[in-house]
This record gives structure tokens, sequence and C-alpha cells, in this order.
């Protein structure tokens, strides 16, 4: 059988070897090492050594050890010393985790109910549904222009889709083809009036290498697959496209001067849509399912 590469997973000793490098650095190492690598290291261990203790020792009731929270409290230390923003995503949520930890080792609970999701009514149920099933390839547009602000709010839906140990590596790159007329030439379809491109900052890999390659592409596949729904949401349509070949990518990263760790993974037309294609059928669920116990 074919062997697929992205699959390996590494044996036990290899991974626990791995997870144990990512908490042996010296303060100076932290200090020194480039900006996007530590504060991915960042939401690594926080979600590793802090999130996954927090949310299980508050559900259960349980006291956490004071020391459960000293490698995220040493990573704010360093990032203070960086002098890097405290405003910033991870030193906020790794701020509340520790709060969170502070509180559990003194046997007091945790209130998460401030951060309950808004209950979910059969209204938006039902708009869900019709989203993700009335979203289609959408292959012609008309020429009406696409506001920012809507393009930004689709692709912050790609930033919240799942993300492997939270390491957060996607990053893009907007084209519209007014612009650069061409640039996108060799795609299999006319293409829409905007080309958003999947990236990924493979410097964040660096803080999981201990989790299977094959998660670094799912990571861009469920942003893709959030960017396409929420694209439909927005009132746009758009079509996911391959790359027909590296001569198609190293003429965007030569194009951007885009450096080698950022991954050019895959990218999606959108605009206004001008065509309601049939939908190609899906098979009956029941039929798709290879076990059940
Ligand atoms: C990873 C991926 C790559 C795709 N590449 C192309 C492509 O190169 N050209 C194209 O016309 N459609 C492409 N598509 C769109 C599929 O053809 C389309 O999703 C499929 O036919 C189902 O149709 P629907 O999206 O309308 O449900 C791609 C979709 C995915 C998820």
């Amino acid at each position: 059988m074919e062997r697929d590469t992205s699959m390996d997973y590494y044996t036990r000793e290899e991974a626990r070897e791995l997870f144990r490098r990512a908490n042996s650095f010296t303060d100076d190492e932290l200090l020194s090492m480039d900006e996007t690598e530590f504060r991915a290291r960042v939401r690594e261990r926080s979600h590793h050594t802090l999130e996954i203790q927090v949310y299980s020792a508050a559900y259960r009731n349980r006291t956490l050890q004071p020391s459960q929270a000293d490698t995220a409290k040493r990573l704010l230390r360093i990032w203070r010393e960086r002098g890097l923003s405290e405003d910033l995503p991870e030193y906020r949520y790794a701020g509340f985790l520790i709060g969170a930890a502070e509180k559990l080792s003194r046997g007091e609970p945790v209130d998460l109910t401030p951060y309950r999701p808004t209950p979910v009514t059969k209204e938006m149920e039902d708009h869900f549904f019709t989203i993700v099933k009335e979203r289609r390839s959408v292959r012609e547009f008309t020429d009406e222009d696409v506001p920012d602000e809507i393009l930004e709010k689709v692709l912050e839906a790609g930033l919240w889709a799942a993300h492997g140990c939270n390491v957060q590596s996607i990053r893009y790159v907007i084209v519209r083809e007014k612009n650069e007329p061409g640039l996108f030439k060799g795609s299999d379809v006319p293409g829409g009036p905007i080309h958003l491109v999947i990236c990924q900052d493979m410097r964040c890999y660096r803080a999981n290498d201990f989790t299977p390659v094959r998660n670094r592409l799912l990571d861009a596949g469920a942003a893709g697959q959030n960017i396409v729904l929420a694209a439909h949401a927005a009132g746009l349509e758009g079509v996911w496209l391959t790359f027909p070949g590296q001569e198609f990518t190293d003429r965007l990263r030569a194009r951007f001067n885009l450096p080698d760790y950022i991954r050019l993974v895959t990218y999606v037309d959108v605009g206004y849509g001008d065509q309601t294609p049939h939908p190609p059928l899906r098979w009956d669920v029941k039929d798709t399912i290879l076990a059940r116990l």
C-alpha cells in the first residue's frame, strides 16, 4: 500500500522527547527566538500545559497544583521582557488561564458563565444548515466591487476555524484581479474578481513538532471551509481552487516577496456571484457510514 507520509506519527518515546524539548528552552533562547515562533510557543504551551488542565479541573471541582501555571507564567514574564504588547490575544488568553488556575489551586470555583455562547435558536440552526447546503462553487461573477470590510469579515471566519494546538499559522494574500490582471493566469476557471490565498507561517509549527504532520494541512483546510461558508453567508459567492503547479506558486511568491517559511497552501476566488448552479448532489448520509457501534 502507498505510504502517506503526512500520516506519520512519532513513536511514544519520540513524541515525549519532542514535547519535553518544548519545555526546555533557556530564558536566553526564548528571548532571542523570532517573535512569530515565540508567540506560537506561548499559544501551544498555554494550550497543553494549562488550558486543558484548567477546564478539566473546573468541570470536576478539583484543585490544581499551584505549579500548574508555572510554564505559562514564565512565558508571560519573557513576553514582557521582550517588550511585546500585553493587548495581544495570546497574552490576554494566557492571563485568563493563569487567573483561573490560581483560583483552582486555592479551591475556588471558576465562573465560566460569561463565556456561554448565545443559545442557538431553531431559526439560527435552520439558517446555519441553509448556508451549509446552499453554498455552491460559483465560477461566474458580476463586476461589482466587494468592499474590504466584507473580505476581512470572511477572512476572520478563517481565523476562527479549529486549529491544531492553537498555533494559529494562517496568513493571507488578497489579490483583486483588476489590480494585476493575469497574475493568477493558469487557473482552470476564469476566476473571480478577488483571489484569497490561504498561506501558513510554518515557523508556528516549530511549537508543535510532536504532532502528526497532517494536522498542518488540516489547519489550512479548516480555515478554507470556514472561508467559503462565510463568503456565502456574507452575500458573496466563490470557488475553492487548486494551484495548477509550482510555477504558479513561484510566481506569487516572487510577486509578494514571500519568504520560504510562508507556505502557499490553496486559494479561494470570491465576488458577487452571477450564476446559480444545480447542486452537485451528495450521497445519503446512511450510505457513507462505514461502521457504527
Ligand atoms: C481542495 C479543493 C480544491 C478544489 N479545486 C477546484 C479547482 O481547481 N477548480 C474548480 O473549478 N473547482 C475546485 N474545487 C471545487 C469543487 O469542484 C466543488 O467543491 C465540488 O465540485 C462540489 O461542488 P459544490 O462546492 O458546489 O458543492 C475545489 C474544492 C476543494 C475543496
